[in-house]
Formats: C-alpha cells, sequence, structure tokens
C-alpha cells in the first residue's frame, strides 16, 4: 500500500526521514517528495510548506502523483482546550477551516456552497490510533481540529475558533489536507502535539517547543506506520 506522510515543516518531517533508508527524492510540482520502502509500505514523504495552499498541493499531488492511499499528517498544533499541554498528542476526529467566512451571505462561518463545516477523519485510522496508543501506553487525545492561514497568538481569537466551531486544538495546514482526501477518497490522519496555547506567548513557545513536539508527533506516527504494516 502506498502511504503517504505529511507534514508543513522541515521541523516536522525529519525525524520521520531520518529513520527510512534508502530514501528516493523526486522534485514535482516546486517541491521535495521522498520515496522509501518500509516493511510492506510504499512511504511518499513531504513537508509542504506552511498553509491551506501549499498542504492541499501536496496532498493532491501524493494522491494524484505517487498513488497515495492512505495519508497520514504529522506536526504540531497550538491548544485550545485547556486540557491540552505542550507535548500533547491530539488526533482529530474533523477538521474545519476557522478563516473561511462568507457570513455577509447568511451562511454559518466555515462554509461555502458545495463544502462542508466539517470534513470528518476515517474511524479505522482513529482506531488504529487509539490501539497503538493503548499498546504504548501513550496518552492520546482525540478533537476538533481548525485550521486557517493564521499563526494564532491572540487569546481572543482563540476563544472566538473554540466556541465556533468546538475546536480543540488549532493548525495551519489540517482541514485542507483532509478537503483533498476526502474529495479523492483516501482515508486519513491528522495528528498534532502541542507546541503553544495559542495565546501572547505562542511565538516564543512555538520556537522552543516546535523541534520536541514534531518529535513526539514522528515517533506516534511511526508507531502507526509500524501498525499498519502488520496489519498489511
Ligand atoms: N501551529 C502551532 N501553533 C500554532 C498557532 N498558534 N497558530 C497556528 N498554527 C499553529
Amino acid at each position: 500500500m502506498v502511504v503517504g506522510v505529511m507534514g508543513a515543516m522541515p521541523e516536522e518531517i525529519g525525524p520521520i526521514l531520518s529513520r527510512l533508508k534508502n530514501v528516493q527524492k523526486h522534485e514535482v510540482a516546486d517541491n521535495i517528495y521522498y520515496t522509501a520502502l518500509y516493511g510492506s509500505l510504499d512511504l511518499v514523504v513531504a513537508y509542504s510548506k506552511i498553509g491551506k495552499v501549499f498542504s492541499a498541493l501536496t496532498a493532491a499531488t501524493m494522491i494524484e502523483k505517487f498513488g497515495v492511499r492512505r495519508m497520514l499528517f504529522s506536526g504540531v498544533a497550538g491548544a485550545i482546550s485547556a486540557e491540552l499541554h505542550i507535548g500533547d498528542l491530539i488526533a482529530a476526529t474533523k477538521l474545519c477551516q476557522h478563516d473561511l467566512d462568507i457570513t455577509a451571505f447568511g451562511h454559518p462561518y466555515g462554509y461555502v456552497p458545495e463544502g462542508k463545516v466539517f470534513v470528518e477523519a476515517d474511524p479505522h485510522l482513529l482506531e488504529l490510533a487509539a490501539k497503538v496508543a493503548y499498546d504504548r501506553g501513550v496518552k492520546l487525545k482525540r478533537g476538533v481540529i481548525a485550521t486557517g492561514d493564521q499563526f494564532v497568538a491572540d487569546e481572543a481569537r482563540k476563544k472566538w475558533i473554540g466556541k465556533t466551531f468546538g475546536a480543540d486544538a488549532l493548525e495551519m495546514e489540517g482541514a485542507a489536507v483532509a478537503v483533498v482526501c476526502d474529495a479523492l477518497k483516501v482515508p486519513f490522519f491528522i495528528l498534532r502535539a502541542i507546541s503553544d496555547a495559542a495565546d501572547m506567548d505562542a511565538g516564543f513557545d512555538f520556537d522552543a517547543f516546535l523541534q520536541s513536539s514534531s518529535q513526539k508527533s514522528a515517533d506516534f506516527l511511526f508507531a502507526m506506520l509500524d501498525a499498519l504494516d502488520q496489519a498489511q
């Protein structure tokens, strides 16, 4: 099975690439895609660059050009829920775009005609993640992730996103990957480790914890790859 492993930034994908052998590089559409065999899995790994447009392009390229049939995303997020702390893992049950706004035409936030506010992650991959977490004694929370083309470092904006979408965490790519995978019928799983609380300290915390939280997310993602390999 061809499995896509995405992140947004080099720091998110580095810990995954460093564990693969005989990695091949491919340049497509202004980005680099790394392919490698991992057990029975054909992996395609890439960081997209930050934001919804770049991540949608990378997800679509992985699916259409590389034949990806399962998509896994690993990276960091800002916490909205007070129950999420730096380093905690959250798997998205569903994702939305918090910055999508045509409310002027009477639509709800996050909605455009023929779209939907929430895109749901694959229940089988979520179940597999729960089993991996249980087997390894790792705490994995589930929740709603809100995506937007904004680094949120503002208590009021964060609260608004939490209240409007019932979101537990926020980041800048997940919902874009979700929309692409949903449209192209590829089951997906979005995993994030908390790097900051999307508050006025967020910029500082993000820099301080990007590496360690990326590593935590990547470690869990690798365990998911082992489980997927064994399930083959
Ligand atoms: N990813 C990690 N922290 C974030 C934040 N505060 N805003 C947007 N994306 C993030």
